[in-house]
């Protein structure tokens, strides 16, 4: 099940370099390597995809020691039991609305990508599975 981790970032750096959607907040947020564009079919890992994003961008408040909102986002379990999200649902899932509509992470702190956003809807929407 490893396998398509080596692949799709090769797809999504295609994709980028190809170039149509290149934000401001690119430049400042690292790119995630192993981040899956989503779609396709694909699986969208948590620990290769979706981990990473929630440590960069959400960790800093929803950790164990900092559990704002009462929220810990920063392993697969405790994202499971935050309540935030179903998976198969995206659109049921507070996570997912709040990063979607930059609710979240608050004014003043730095933004994922569109396609950053994207790994955690795809992930979410297969299932939001372990790995
Ligand atoms: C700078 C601190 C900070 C960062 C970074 C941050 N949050 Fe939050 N978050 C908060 C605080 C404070 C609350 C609780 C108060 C509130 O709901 O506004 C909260 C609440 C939430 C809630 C719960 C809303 C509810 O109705 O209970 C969700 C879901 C959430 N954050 C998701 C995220 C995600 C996903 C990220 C990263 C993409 C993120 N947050 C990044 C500070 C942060």
């Amino acid at each position: 099940m490893r396998r398509w981790l080596v692949v799709i970032p090769v797809a999504l750096s295609a994709a980028v370099s190809g170039g149509c959607m290149v934000q401001v907040d690119e430049v400042a947020a690292p790119r995630v390597p192993t981040a899956a564009a989503g779609g396709g079919g694909a699986g969208v890992g948590f620990v290769g995809g979706v981990q990473p994003v929630l440590l960069e961008f959400c960790g800093q408040c929803h950790s164990p020691g900092s559990k704002s909102g009462d929220i810990d986002l920063t392993t697969y379990d405790s994202v499971l039991a935050s309540g935030m999200i179903v998976g198969g649902a995206p659109d049921n899932s507070k996570l997912v609305a709040m990063m979607e509509t930059k609710a979240m992470p608050p004014p003043g702190s730095p933004k994922p990508t569109p396609e950053q956003i994207a790994v955690v809807r795809a992930w979410v929407a297969a299932g939001a599975q372990a790995d």
